[in-house]
This record gives structure tokens, sequence and C-alpha cells, in this order.
């Protein structure tokens, strides 16, 4: 048999029946989302690692949503689904798939919905085992957390073979002293399991039926059980409150900025960096602190993204695009070399190579009813303070003044200038006098009428209507010179540029020369102290922070045994941590918890403790 054969499950069940009460949320809890996606989605993964057969959900609480939020993830034909009512217990859930699973379902592989952060290769690991060694029997997935109570005690033997589980709440005071746990996850001989579920009874503490028992009905009828001891604690992670599915965020944080880095992607600051499952990003990009990429964006090659930055759904950097602090992409192509470093919002939009969004520029996508799209040339010039009202055009090498309001439809043709509100075409202007005054970044006449506070922070946008400059004393009287009165005399235009690089002064005095423009913008954040550092990595990781779970009845097949999440030990550093273990599938052996390193494990972790 080839190892892919051996590694594959003919079924996997996934328990998602219960009903989450400790999330206090309406929200079925495996639709809660970690990095982008639904807790289900990293389970259906791992179910697909395995490429078994067949895939049956089993849901209850709210399981008209799971099922929907399932076939809308594109899992809807691999999946199906079995209705649990009322829920009665683990080994229930399993009863009422007999039907799908038949008589003989193959090596069936049990998963909760609510455990995000197993790997892949472990589970090809407890595969692997169940094949190797226990091919009539079983494998079982076990963990010494730091806390084991709550969860189910694996019992040994004086030879330290597992002989069955006890339930926490039907453990004796000695069983509950056992360190090794249940977690849950199984690989089972098909036939095995098919002929036991049916004889399982709720004699115990919670009137449940285990699925717990099948384990020991395995032993009695001298099937093999062999323990895959796991090595890598988070991803036991099983999520039963908010403050869980925080802590297997940042796990599975961790996993993908890891693979980014590894990638050749520059990451600043891992810890306040926060980029979704499913991001492309390429080679020899930058991603600054306290950046926020969403699933469905996408960064090309030798990028700049950040500090303060937020890429949406949709958001398409090509090659050597910069966007910079408190800009939020949304649903917008940024073509190649193009840059918008300061205080934008991008949405709907589509932005030529080597065009430039001067700071504050807001493409005005919503009409209040729908959604319209801005769509920019290439080598556009979009002066600070822009407005553009979708829908819209702007041509190649168009320039747009500063605290221009480009009024929907306006089409900006190729290399015209537009300035004023609402933004009219300056006349006599060309694209190569567009481009030349872009360029000089000169602050000029402007033909437009003063904005309301535009005036301090851009001296040389609050121009005048034509002629009437200097007579506006009331415009920017502190800055001599900046409004000039001749429209279209100037080889300037309207406060291009004051945080253009390389804009030189041509014009004394003028935009370009106030240095303070820039920096004190309402909200330039990046010397908020507040931001990255503090942020609270570990507080919902205290150990023994957890409760008990108190009061969580036998009638509460969500509430879970309280997991003891390693605080500490959480990689918060991980990956400048020596040996800390790249993600990706396949890097070998210093993976934590990858397949060969587990049974090896879980055979020494039996000695220490015989
Ligand atoms: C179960 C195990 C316990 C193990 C623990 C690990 C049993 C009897 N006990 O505990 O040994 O240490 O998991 O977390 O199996 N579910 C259903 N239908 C039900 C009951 C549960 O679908 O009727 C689902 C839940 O949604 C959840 C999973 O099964 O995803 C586990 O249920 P939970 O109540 O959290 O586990 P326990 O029974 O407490
Ligand atoms: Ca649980």
């Amino acid at each position: 048999m080839s190892t892919s054969q051996k590694s594959r499950a003919g079924s996997v069940v996934i328990l998602a029946a219960g009903h989450g009460k400790r999330m206090k949320s309406a929200k079925p809890k495996v639709l809660h989302p970690v990095c982008g996606r639904p807790l289900i989605a990293w389970v259906l993964d791992q179910a697909l690692a395995l490429e078994p057969e067949r895939i049956v959900v089993v849901i209850g609480h709210g399981g008209a949503e799971v099922e929907k939020a399932v076939r809308e993830l594109g899992h809807g034909d691999r999946v199906r689904f079995v209705r649990q009512e009322p829920q009665l217990g683990t080994g229930h859930a399993l009863q009422v798939c007999l039907p799908e699973l038949g008589a003989n379902p193959g090596v069936t592989v049990v998963l909760y919905g609510d455990m995000p952060c197993l790997r892949p290769e472990t589970l090809l690991a407890l595969v692997a085992t169940q094949a190797e060694s226990a091919a009539n029997g079983m494998a079982i997935l076990t963990a010494m957390p730091a806390e084991p109570r709550g969860f189910g005690r694996i019992l040994r033997n004086e030879k330290d073979a597992v002989i069955g589980i006890v339930e926490d709440r039907d453990a004796s005071a000695e069983q509950k002293l056992i360190d090794e746990v249940n977690l849950g996850v199984y690989a089972f001989d098909g036939q095995g399991l098919v002929a036991a579920l049916p004889k399982l009874s709720n004699k115990n503490a919670q009137g449940e039926y285990y699925l717990t028992d099948v384990l020991a009905a395995f032993v009695a009828e001298r099937r093999a059980v062999e323990a895959v001891l796991l090595e890598d604690e988070d991803e036991g992670l099983g999520v039963n409150t908010l403050a869980h599915l925080a802590e297997a965020r940042w796990a599975l944080q961790l996993r993908i900025l890891e693979t980014h880095l590894e990638n050749g992607v520059y990451i600043e600051d891992p810890a306040s960096t926060y980029i979704d499952h499913g991001v492309e990003i390429g080679a020899g990009t930058r991603i600054l602190p306290c950046t926020v990429i969403r699933a469905g964006a996408k960064v090309g090659r030798d990028c700049e993204v950040g500090p303060f930055a937020q890429l949406r759904v949709g958001a398409v950097l090509e090659d050597g695009a910069e966007i910079g602090n408190f800009v939020e992409v949304k649903n917008t192509r940024v073509g190649s070399h193009a840059k918008a470093k300061h205080l934008a919002y991008l949405g709907d939009g589509d932005i030529g190579a080597r065009s430039n969004i001067g700071a504050g520029t807001i493409f005005a996508n919503y009409d209040g009813v729908k959604k319209h799209k801005t769509k920019l040339g290439e080598r556009v010039f979009v002066g600070s303070g822009s407005v553009i009202v979708a829908p819209n055009t702007i041509g190649d090498g168009a320039t747009t003044g500063a605290g221009a309001i480009v009024t929907r439809d306006s089409n900006v043709g190729a290399g015209e200038v537009w300035v004023g509100v609402p933004a009219k075409k300056l006349a006599g202007k060309s694209a190569s006098s567009a481009r030349s005054a872009t360029g000089a970044g000169e602050s000029s006449p402007g033909a437009r009428k003063s904005l309301p506070g535009d005036g301090k922070s851009q001296p040389g946008a609050v121009p005048s209507q034509p002629g009437a400059g200097p007579s506006q004393p009331g415009a920017v009287p502190s800055q001599p010179g900046a409004v000039p009165s001749q429209p279209g005399a100037g080889p300037s235009l309207p406060g291009a540029g004051p945080f253009q690089p390389g804009a030189g002064p041509s014009q004394p005095g003028a935009g370009p020369s106030q240095p303070g423009a820039g920096p004190s913008l309402p909200g330039a954040g990046p010397s908020d102290p507040g931001a990255g550092p503090s942020l609270p990595r570990s507080a919902p990781f205290q150990p023994g922070s957890e409760p008990s779970q108190p009061g969580a009845g036998p009638s509460d097949p969500g509430a879970a045994p309280s997991q003891p999440r390693a605080g500490p030990s959480l990689p918060r550093s991980a990956p400048s941590q020596p040996g800390s273990a790249p993600s990706q599938p396949g890097a070998g052996p210093s993976l934590p918890g990858a397949a060969p390193s587990l049974p090896g494990a879980g055979q020494s972790e039996t000695e220490r403790r015989s």
C-alpha cells in the first residue's frame, strides 16, 4: 500500500451539532470567523486533506445556517449533512450518521467543528498509525495539557496499553489525576465502529451516549487501540468561548504570517499584522506595522503596505504599488507602482499604473443606494483632498487640483487638469503642462472656491475665484503668496503636492514650502504609541483563567471541558524563535506536530508516565 493510500480515510465525520452556549452568541459556534473564514472551513480543510470518500457534517443548533455556510464555501457537493435532533451525546451524533456511513464506511475519522488548529499532517499521522498498528481497531489523538480538567482521561493498563476513556464527570478522584486526555479525534476501523455504535448505553453521569465508549468496546473485542500524542498543544485548541476563539485566531494567524515570511514577504511586526487566510502576497513586498489585509485581497511583488493600512476584499495591488498609512482599499485595483501613501479611501476603483493618489483622497463610491466605479488611467495625479464622485473616469495623465470635488460622470479626459468645487476643466492645460506642473509640485493660482477648513493644511489649495483671490482676505490670510489670482496664468496647479515627494517649491511661500502640512493632518497616527506593541496578545490566554465549566450541564453538548490554555507557551515570538516551525506542509521534521515525530513522542511520553 502506498503512503497516500494509507493516509486516506474512507469517511470523515465532523461533529458540529452542539450549541456553543459559552460563546454567548446567536451565531452558531462553528460559523464564528477566524482569519477570514468560519471555524468549520478550517475543519473542512482538515477533512479534505484526508481525501475521504465521504464527508459527513452533523448539524443541529443553527443547522440550516451551518449548511448554507458550508455550501457557500463551495463544499456543497462534497459534504453530506445529517441532522442530530436532539443532541444526546457524541456517540449519538455518530449513531445518526449510520445511514450515511453504510455497512462499511472504511477508516472513519471523527473531527470536531470547533477544533480549527489541527494540522493536516497530524491527522495524516493518526490515520497512518491506525493503518500500520491498529488496522482492525482505532487510533486516538491524546494530549497532556497543563490543565486536564474537563477532558476525558485516557485509561491505560499496567502494560501501558490504552483500555478506556473516562469522562471528567464520571472520573474517580484518582482518575482525575491522570494527565493524558482525549481530544475527541479518532480514526476507527469502519466496520468495528458501525458494529459498536448501536450497543452504546447512556448510563453515565450525563445521561449521554458517549462515543468514547466505543474504545472500551474495541478493547473488549481485542481490537487494537493506539494513542497518538499531540506534540504542539496549540493544535488541540477547542473553541468554546470567545477567549478560545481569540487564542485559536492567534495560533492560525502566526502560521499564516510564517508562511508569508518564508515566501520572502517582509513583515516588520508580526504581532500587529493581520493577514487573513488565502491572501496572496508576492516576494519582496514589505508589510509595515498595524496593517490589516483581509480575505480576498491580493498583493503583488515589491509592494509596500502600511503602516496602518487596510486592504479589504477585492483590493488588488499590482507589483510595486504602495499603500501607506490610513489608506483603506476595497474592491480596487491599484496598478503597478501606483501610490496612495496617506489618508485615503479607495473603494470600487481601478487605478492605472504609476498614478499618484494625494493625501486625503476619497473615491465617493456610494450614492446611498448603489456602489459605483471610479476608473483612473495611468499616471493620473490626484491632488490632495480630492473627492472623486463615482461613477467617474479620469483619463491617462490627467490631474486634479488639491481639494477638487470631481462630480459624478465628469469623465476627465486624458491629460486634462480639473480644479475647484465642483471641479472644472482648467482651460489651456495640456497633458504635458499638467505633467510638468504636477511634477514640479508648484502651487498655483486657483480657479476655485475655497473649501471650509481647507486653508489650514492646504495653503496652496485655497485659491479664489478667478480674479477674486486677493479680494478674499479671509481665505488664507496668513499665507500671502499662496492665493494668486490668475487662473491659468501661472505654470502651476492649485495646491498641487504639498505631500509629493520631490515636489519643489518653485513659488516661495506656496504649498510645498509648508513643511507642517502633512504631519499635522488630523489623525496622523504613526505616533500613536498605543497601537501596536500593546496589543493584548496574552490577555485571554492566562492559564487558570478558564472557568472549569461550572453549570455546564449534561444537557449542554456544546459546553466543553474548559481547555487549559497554555498562555505562556503561545508562540508570540515564534517567527523569530529558533526551531520555530515553518507552517508549510512538507517542510519536514521541524514541523511541530508533524507526522513523523508524533508516534515517537507518544511512546516516550508513555514511557515517562509508567
Ligand atoms: C468530548 C469527549 C471527551 C473529550 C472532549 C474533548 C465524549 C463523551 N467525550 O467531551 O472525552 O475530552 O470531547 O473536547 O465524547 N456534539 C454533537 N452532538 C452531541 C454532542 C456533541 O455534535 O450530541 C459535538 C459538539 O458540537 C462538539 C463535539 O461534539 O463539537 C464535542 O462535544 P463536547 O460537548 O464539547 O465534548 P464533551 O462531550 O464534553
Ligand atoms: Ca468541546
